[in-house]
């Protein structure tokens, strides 16, 4: 049967880096698990006082994470936490109160940036709050991507071997995880 993942992409940047890296990750999964790549583009800023009459972004995006047996976040780090386009997606699908989509769905962290030790801020900030919703989420392997001339391309090529290699595991231990843990 198919397993589906609900990807989050933390940058709204058509060149973005992390983007890339979440179609190189998809591309190292087996035939019968699909990667959705959710928009967040659209989604309004929360604002709790429209919370009883949710716009159809945020409807879709509920229903999208409700329909996933796992979710997938690649974000980049911006000023040392995740970007607001992202937290502001999680505050959404979070609410109302009690009907958060995130609880218990099986979550990976995973980014890329230029840095050496780019994302890993942002990554211990979004465990935080996937702590917080109920998520559990994938410990080991950590990936803290750091982005050079020709690692990835637009149609997720990894062109250094090493990469794709230390890639291909973390994605075989990012869906045993989500096998192990998937409620439906
Ligand atoms: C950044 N960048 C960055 N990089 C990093 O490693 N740590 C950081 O704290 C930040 N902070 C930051 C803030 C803001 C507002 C921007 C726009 C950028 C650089 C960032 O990693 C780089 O732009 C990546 O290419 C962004 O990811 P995408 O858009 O390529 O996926």
């Amino acid at each position: 049967s198919t397993t589906r993942i609900a990807v989050l992409i933390g940058s709204l940047r058509a060149d973005s880096l992390n983007r890339k890296l979440a179609l190189a990750l998809a591309g190292l999964a087996p035939q019968d698990v699909h990667f959705e790549h959710l928009r967040i583009d659209d989604l309004p800023l929360y604002n709790q006082d429209h919370e009883g009459n949710p716009p159809e972004s945020v409807k879709r995006l509920k229903a999208g994470i409700a329909a996933a047996q796992g979710v997938l976040f690649v974000t980049p780090e911006y000023n040392r936490s995740i970007p607001g386009v992202l937290k502001n997606a999680i505050d959404h699908a979070s609410r109302p109160y009690g009907q958060s989509a995130w609880a218990g769905k099986p979550a990976g962290v995973i980014g890329i940036s230029g840095g050496a030790i780019g994302t890993a801020l942002a990554q211990q900030h979004l465990r935080n709050i996937l702590s917080y919703l109920d998520m559990p989420t994938l410990g080991q392997p950590e990936a803290f991507i750091q982005s050079k001339e020709g690692l990835l391309d637009d149609q997720g090529r990894i062109g250094v071997d090493a990469t794709r290699q230390f890639l291909q595991g973390w994605v075989d231990r990012y869906l045993a995880w989500v096998r192990k843990h998937a409620q439906a």
